[in-house]
């Protein structure tokens, strides 16, 4: 049984002196979740969302809220963005020397666990850590920056699905990264069932036609 496809804008493209009002219309487009690009300016060269940014969106919008930590210590701020409100934490294993450790925790704080890989870092990393694992975000670019160029990862995203199909778990794959209308198809049938997207969404003025068209576009591939 395949795992429902989920649309979660990264808002790091929204108008942040009307933020809530922002997170509130994504909701009224269709959206699945909020995806909060949370940067440390030494992990990646980029400064960005707080936990209590998060906090005060949280109350206004009734979606999935997920942390992706591109911090440098993923341990100390996790229980932070848990809460703030959200429901899933990711973790890049780049910065987990005890990964294993740093997933069971954030199970332990009551969020779902979510470990994230760059590039470069191959889906092995993940072979001892998927029974503390909800959720794998594999990133389709270089993190710190939105609107950047696509990384066709689509042989990662299908090694990645083999594993979580034969661990038995019932574990999310999302994607990162220049995610638009063309690029989810590829990642979709791959596998994924989770996309990111900031830039190709926020170009819509009809976010809710943005939505749809990603939505129909990654159902379409997965079925084809
Ligand atoms: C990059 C972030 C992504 C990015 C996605 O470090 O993790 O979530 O903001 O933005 P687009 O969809 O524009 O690539
Ligand atoms: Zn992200």
């Amino acid at each position: 049984m395949s795992r429902p496809i989920e649309i979660s804008p990264s808002v790091l493209p929204a108008d942040f002196a009307r933020l809530g009002e922002e997170c509130v219309a994504l909701q009224h487009a269709g959206c699945d979740r909020i995806h909060w690009d949370v940067m440390d300016g030494v992990f990646v060269p980029n400064l960005t969302i707080g936990p209590d940014i998060v906090a005060s969106v949280r109350p206004h919008v009734d979606l999935h809220f997920e942390a992706h930590l591109m911090v440098v210590n993923p341990d100390e701020l996790a229980p932070l963005y848990v809460n703030a409100g959200c429901e899933t934490v990711m973790v890049h294993a780049e910065t987990c020397p005890h990964l294993h450790r740093s997933l069971a925790n954030i199970r332990d704080l009551g969020a779902r666990s979510g470990v994230v890989l760059n590039p470069h870092t191959p889906a092995s990393v993940l072979s001892h850590v998927l029974d503390v694992t909800d959720h794998i975000l594999i990133m389709t670019v270089n993190p710190g920056f939105g609107g950047q160029t696509y990384i066709p990862l689509e042989d990662k995203i299908r090694t990645v699905a083999e594993m979580v199909r034969s661990s038995g778990q019932s574990i999310d794959i999302e994607v990162d990264g220049g995610i638009n209308e063309t690029t989810i198809r590829g990642c979709a049938a791959a596998g994924a069932n989770v996309f990111v997207s900031g830039s190709a969404l926020f170009r819509y003025d009809d976010r809710a036609a943005g939505v749809t068209a990603l939505r129909s576009a990654a159902e379409e591939s997965r079925s084809a």
